[in-house]
């Protein structure tokens, strides 16, 4: 056969169905009975509505009515108008491959919309020519890192819904540009009628909504807990209950504290913040429903850095970037301590590869999120920063210190994802620089740039 199609009898289980599809290129299924015949196709997400009304997963695949039965002969294939005929209702249902059938009904080849286009001379509909990317939820998606992430998915190619409460408002999302595989769900992660209808349709879920950082955390502790703790476990269930098995958990670097020596994935953990002590929870709660049909994966970011169109100035190189701008000094609280910096256009990159690659490899595990090379001390980005913006004088106060003083260790994402960081302090603080310069981002002490104060966040 031409495409290693799946393949799959009919006293399979859905749910592992949903597996052998998740694992393969192709995002539908043949269905053949107990002697090798074709019955008809199932795409991935016909399986999912299944489960979402009511099944359980381990009801064989034959008992249900089989949702395509497009189908060739090695006579009707030759024939213009019956393949014409099929190729408008494979792309109607959004059906990539057809097989030819022998007069016994067995599989013997398979053709692709693509296939018989050329064959006939026919016109296709070529957005759905090739497998879909897929349709992934991003919640939290209007953030400082959930609307880069959403823009980088739809260049892609991937359909994406948002859901999210816009407690920082929704410019960011109206940024970006117009896009017919664009969503935007406003809700909050809390409501459950919400959390399980945004999952309608879904292939993968990502995780980022949250109350963000220490200090924020901190000022709304019961906000935290059932936004990053109870809301969190809800999604995740939800997503196991529906056989959504790819679901990224973004996570935190700041869940080791405090740790002498460098920090790998298996290192004890030490929080020193009620944000952080909610991440870990989540994780453990998230890893532990993890199995062959549910996989997540936890994403440990380190402190993420750069322009994002929902900025955030409480980030530790978007503050010098602009303290340098505005007062033009950057301040140093303390400055020995360790932290990992990540880009947040290289953060959206690890969560592409995650969503791209196969389960196995990113399933069911942790990752640190960032890079040797950007493992800093607090003094040397302040020095970094200010030799690029222009020998902005630095300026020390101890009394203040940030208790968090980590260095960690990427080997593994390295390895498994290949990342490699493209952005880079000193150009992010330009660019950041450069924006509050031109007047592109205007009165960076207004509180929507700062997570602290999100409740009385002001346009
Ligand atoms: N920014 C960082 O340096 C960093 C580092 C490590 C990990 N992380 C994690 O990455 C994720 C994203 O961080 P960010 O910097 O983009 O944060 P952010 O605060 O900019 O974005 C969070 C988004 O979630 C939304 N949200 C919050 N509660 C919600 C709810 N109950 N229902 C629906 N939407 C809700 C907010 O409106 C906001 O748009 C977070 O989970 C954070 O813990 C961030």
């Amino acid at each position: 056969m031409k495409y290693p199609v799946v393949c799959v009898e009919s006293g399979t289980s859905i749910q592992r169905a949903i597996q052998s599809i998740e694992r393969s290129p192709f995002d539908a299924a043949f269905v053949l009975d107990e002697t090798g015949s074709y019955l008809g196709g199932v795409t991935i997400m016909d399986l999912r509505r299944l489960l979402i009304s009511g099944g359980q997963g381990k009801e064989k695949i034959g008992e249900y009515p089989l949702k395509h039965e497009f189908k060739l002969t090695e006579q009707s294939i030759k024939n213009r108008e019956e393949s014409g005929r099929v190729v408008s209702d494979m792309e109607l249902y959004g059906v990539h491959f057809v097989p030819v059938l022998t007069p016994e009904g067995k599989v013997k080849d398979v053709f692709s919309i693509e296939d018989l286009s050329r064959m006939h001379g026919l016109s296709t509909n070529n957005a759905i020519s090739t497998k879909p990317a897929g349709r992934v939820l991003v919640v939290g998606g209007a953030g400082f890192l959930g609307c880069v992430l959403a823009e980088r998915l739809l260049q892609r190619g991937f359909s994406v819904r948002i859901l999210d409460s816009f407690i920082y408002g929704r410019r960011a999302i109206d940024s970006i540009p117009g896009n017919a595989g664009l969503e935007v769900v406003e809700g909050d992660l809390r409501n459950i009628h919400t959390c399980v209808k945004s999952l309608e349709d879904i292939d993968a879920v990502v995780l980022l909504a949250a109350i963000v950082g220490d200090p924020a955390s901190k000022i709304r502790p019961t906000e935290t807990i059932e936004t990053n703790v109870l809301a969190t476990q809800a999604l995740a269930s939800a997503c196991k209950l529906h056989h959504i098995n790819r679901f990224l958990y973004a996570s935190t670097c700041s869940v080791y504290g405090i740790g002498a020596e460098e920090l790998d994935e298996q290192a004890a953990l030490n929080p020193v913040s009620l944000y952080a002590r909610t991440k870990i929870e989540s994780e453990k709660i998230i890893l532990g429903m993890g199995d062959d049909y549910f996989s997540p994966t936890i994403l440990r970011m380190g402190t993420l850095y750069g322009y994002s169109p929902r900025m955030r100035f409480d980030l530790v190189v978007n503050t010098m970037s602009m303290k340098s701008f505005t007062e033009g000094e950057i301040q140093v609280f303390g400055g020995k301590q360790w932290r990992p910096l990540l880009g947040v256009e290289d953060a959206a990159d690890v969560y592409i590869r995650c969503i791209e690659a196969d389960l196995r490899e990113v399933g069911n595990q942790v990752f640190n999120v960032g890079s040797d090379i950007q493992n800093y001390q607090i003094d040397e980005v302040a020095k970094i920063i200010a030799g690029t913006l222009g020998d902005i004088p630095i300026s020390r106060d101890d009394s203040n210190l940030d208790a968090r003083d980590y260095r960690v260790s990427f080997d593994k994402l390295t390895k498994i994802l290949q990342f490699i960081p493209k952005q880079r302090i000193d150009t992010a603080a330009r660019e950041i620089f450069d924006k509050l310069n031109s007047g592109a981002i205007q009165n960076p002490e207004q509180k929507i740039y700062y997570n602290h104060y999100f409740d009385s966040a002001e346009e």
